[in-house]
């Protein structure tokens, strides 16, 4: 495993981190001995960031029970606060989270979503005061544009952001990654198999179960999910010329930028961690690369949003 700052105190975590969202079974059935083993699966091969969230209810509880015996002290946890960002939201999401994880404190809290009916600076400064009590030891956002930032940074000197960014929605790579990087904010990169599209598996015509989130994302559905198909096998070419699988080539391609501290991945095996792990060694020639550049010309980050 690869190691790289994410706060600017020196602190380095994974390059790889374990997003637990599939946890919660949000993107199809998952049991609580499944969970575990990922987690713990995930920690003995050297990811040491796990990231969790209020949000993503029961994987913060599952998250909980999986740290036990020894995992906890091994793993750099963050979570975040959704929905009420007024000081005394963000506390009672705080405490939800402790008790849920059954921790004293986690490395990283994080406000989930920008929001701004909740004054940035009043949101900044709860965070900071969650810093001080030593119920979280960094603070961070997630989701935040340049200008979220901006307004944000100037009230106090958040530590993260956790921003979408993927083969198929480049957005953040002007103005947010820019930014993080000038002002040593570590970056925290989510989405990065855009939930799938990026595998390779899913042919057009495949049907998500009721349960899992992808039944009713439009993009895997008509002719979007059509084009993303499409991309997704030029890509998978290139990565099986590279003697790779296009999983470990979409992840590795996020950390060819050095603002990009750790990709978080989410998965739903141990067997899918492990195929993970070699995307930390992936490297590019300039050739690769121009070829990427030419495959993802015809696609667009709004369309994602479709
Ligand atoms: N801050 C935010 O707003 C936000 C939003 C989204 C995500 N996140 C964070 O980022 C993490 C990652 O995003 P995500 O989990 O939503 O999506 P993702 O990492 O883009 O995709 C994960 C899914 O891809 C499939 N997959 C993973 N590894 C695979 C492999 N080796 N081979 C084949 N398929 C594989 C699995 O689903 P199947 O096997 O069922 O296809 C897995 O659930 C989340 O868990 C969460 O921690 C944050």
């Amino acid at each position: 495993m690869k190691y790289r700052q994410l706060i600017r105190d020196g602190t380095q975590v994974s390059v790889l981190g374990l997003g637990t969202w599939p946890l919660g079974g949000h993107m199809g059935q998952m049991d609580e001995r499944t969970a575990t083993s990922i987690t713990r699966a995930a920690i003995d091969s050297g990811i040491n960031l796990i990231d969790t969230a209020q949000a993503y209810h029961p994987s913060e509880t599952r998250l909980g029970r999986a740290l036990k015996d020894g995992y906890r002290e091994r793993c750099f946890l963050a979570s975040k606060a959704i929905g009420d960002y007024s000081p005394a939201g963000i506390r009672a999401a705080m405490e939800d989270s402790l008790r849920n994880l059954e921790v004293d404190f986690v490395d990283l809290y994080q406000v989930h979503h920008p929001d701004p009916a909740y004054p940035f600076d009043q949101t900044m400064h709860a965070l900071e005061r969650l810093q001080e009590q030593g119920k979280t030891r960094y603070f961070g956002v997630s989701n935040y544009d340049l200008e979220h930032m901006q307004a944000s940074f100037a009230a106090a000197h958040f530590h993260t952001n956790q921003t979408r960014y993927n083969m198929l929605d480049r957005r953040r790579e002007a103005g947010v990654l820019p930014f993080c990087q000038q002002h040593e904010i570590g970056v925290l990169a989510h989405s990065p198999l855009a939930k799938g599209l990026l595998t390779g598996r899913y042919r057009v015509g495949h049907s998500f179960p009721d349960d899992d989130e992808r039944a009713h994302l439009p993009r895997f559905r008509g002719a979007t999910f059509a084009h993303y198909v499409g991309v997704a096998d030029q890509l998978q070419e290139l990565a099986a010329d590279k003697g790779i699988s296009l999983v470990q080539m979409a992840i590795g391609w996020l950390l060819r930028l050095p603002a990009v501290s750790c990709v978080l991945v989410g998965a739903k095996s141990p067997k899918q961690v492990s195929e993970h792990l070699a995307a930390a060694d992936v490297t590019f020639t300039a050739d690769e690369l121009e070829r990427i550049e030419a495959i993802l010309e015809n696609t667009s980050g709004e369309l994602y949003d479709s």
